[in-house]
């Protein structure tokens, strides 16, 4: 038994992610075209057990199901994202009326229920006719991502207010392209740097089109960690503030403050046309923070191709994954950002947090780890961070990428075979922890003023 949650500020949004390629399924209809996750799942020897999205949980279909799960929950809200490739199945040019029609009925679903709407743009998978032209490698990308950002809004911008451009732009550069475990599979190491640079002109140029369109409140998610050194030495410190820039600085430097930190400013060069960081820099109304566990960085091997190492960090309980459990660190990370950014930084909403388990639906060990992470987020509010919502990585196991269906991060246990949903022991933890947690059951979005 765990002490009720604290009373987190009125309005406080509540709510739980999930991601297009990981849950919907139903690869082939409705004109949707291929995705590079698509290419890469179906590749030999790219994911666990051969695994692919072709069924994933087929949210698709049973979209309904899901949605009374979260009603049943009692979250205010819910970040999904929309597959690029159902909208443009190449990628560019008109848009297809049938994928974007799933969608709209999606959102009317959820407004039936009272629940937000918070969609993402790119959950990482890219019309593979993209990536057949250099991906996010090449500029272009960053135009098509913006007309395509037009065709939704213009769609859905009637009932939806709160958008997310991209997911995580340093996890689909690092693993995308610079070790290749992730779509597309490059493994272009510090060459893949243009890829950040593109992917947040895209999310610049979006904000706008957003903008242009109505939206009210337009965000960004990025992958954030807190970063120690491995120890005293000078090796050390240095690898972990190069770790820092590259993981941290480098996507929230230039949507923040409109710069690149040093080093990357340096390496970036010519590719940082004149007015690009203007466009990046477009003001955000909330800054979207996933936050998974704190990085240990030491000085890196005589042999490595990277200026840095990472090194385990010990005495914490891990996550099925063997991830550390470090719920302080979410507390660390948010007022380290008030502290970086001072008034640049805008309100906050931690868009994904959660863990994989063992495999059956009794789950104390996620209960103790939302627990904890909640509390953390109260902490940092209490010291003074405008943080303004929490989102559950996931509502359901699903399609974890290059781990295949190995890695359970849902609150609702799916069996694949069957497709039947269980709620696990943590869902209905959470439903009751809700109450306590918020007054009223508001699920208003406090926009600025
Ligand atoms: C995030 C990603 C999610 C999910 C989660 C758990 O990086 O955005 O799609 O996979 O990690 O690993």
């Amino acid at each position: 038994m765990v002490d009720p949650l604290p009373l987190f500020p009125d309005g406080f949004l509540f709510g739980c992610s999930t991601a297009s390629y990981q849950i919907e399924g139903a690869v082939h209809e409705d004109g949707r075209g291929r995705s590079i996750w698509d290419t890469f799942s179906h590749t030999e020897g790219r994911t666990l057990n051969g695994d692919t999205g072709d069924v994933a949980c087929d949210h698709y279909h049973r979209y309904p199901e899901d949605i009374a799960l979260l009603a049943d929950l009692g979250v205010g809200a819910y970040r999904f994202s929309i597959a690029w490739p159902r909208v443009q199945p190449t990628g560019s040019g008109m848009p297809n009326r049938a994928g974007l029609d799933f969608y709209d009925r999606l959102v009317d679903a959820l407004l039936e229920k009272g629940i937000v709407p918070v969609p993402t743009l790119f959950h990482w998978d890219l019309p593979q006719a993209l990536e057949d032209r250099g991906g996010w490698l090449n500029r272009d990308t960053a135009s098509y991502f913006a007309d395509y950002a037009s065709h939704v809004v213009t769609r859905l911008g009637d009932r939806v207010r709160r958008w997310i451009t991209l997911n995580e732009p340093i996890v689909h550069m690092a693993q995308g392209y610079a070790y290749g475990s992730h779509a597309p599979g490059r493994t272009l190491m510090l060459d893949a740097l243009p890829v950040a640079h593109h992917q947040l002109l895209g999310h610049g140029l979006a904000a706008r089109a957003l903008r242009a369109a109505g939206a009210s409140e337009v965000m960004i998610t990025n992958n954030c960690t807190p970063v120690q050194p491995a120890g005293e030495d000078a090796g050390d410190v240095t690898a972990a503030a190069v770790y820092d820039a590259f993981h941290n600085r480098l996507f929230n430097d230039p949507v923040l403050l409109g710069s690149y930190p040093g080093f990357l400013a340096d390496a970036l060069g010519d590719l940082v046309r004149d007015g690009d960081l203007a466009v990046i820099s477009t003001p955000l109304d909330a800054l979207g923070i996933n936050y998974y566990n704190p990085t240990q960085v030491g000085a890196p091997g005589e042999d490595s191709p990277l200026p840095f190492e990472l090194q385990p960090i010990e005495g914490y309980p891990t996550t099925a994954f063997g991830w550390p459990v470090v719920p302080s660190g979410l507390t660390d990370l948010l007022t380290g950002l008030r502290e970086t950014y001072g008034e640049a930084l805008p309100p906050i909403h931690i868009t994904e947090n959660g863990c994989s388990t063992a495999p059956g639906v009794h789950d104390q060990f996620r209960v103790d780890y939302l627990d904890g992470h909640l509390r953390a987020v109260h902490d940092a509010i209490a010291a003074g961070v405008d943080v303004r919502g929490y989102f559950v990585w996931s509502l359901l196991d699903n399609f974890e990428w290059a781990e295949g269906y190995s890695q359970r991060f849902g609150l609702v246990e799916v069996d694949f075979d069957t497709q039947v949903r269980t709620p696990r022991d943590s869902y209905r933890w959470l439903q009751s922890a809700l109450l306590t947690a918020r007054r009223g059951g508001s699920a208003a979005w406090p926009g600025p003023g």
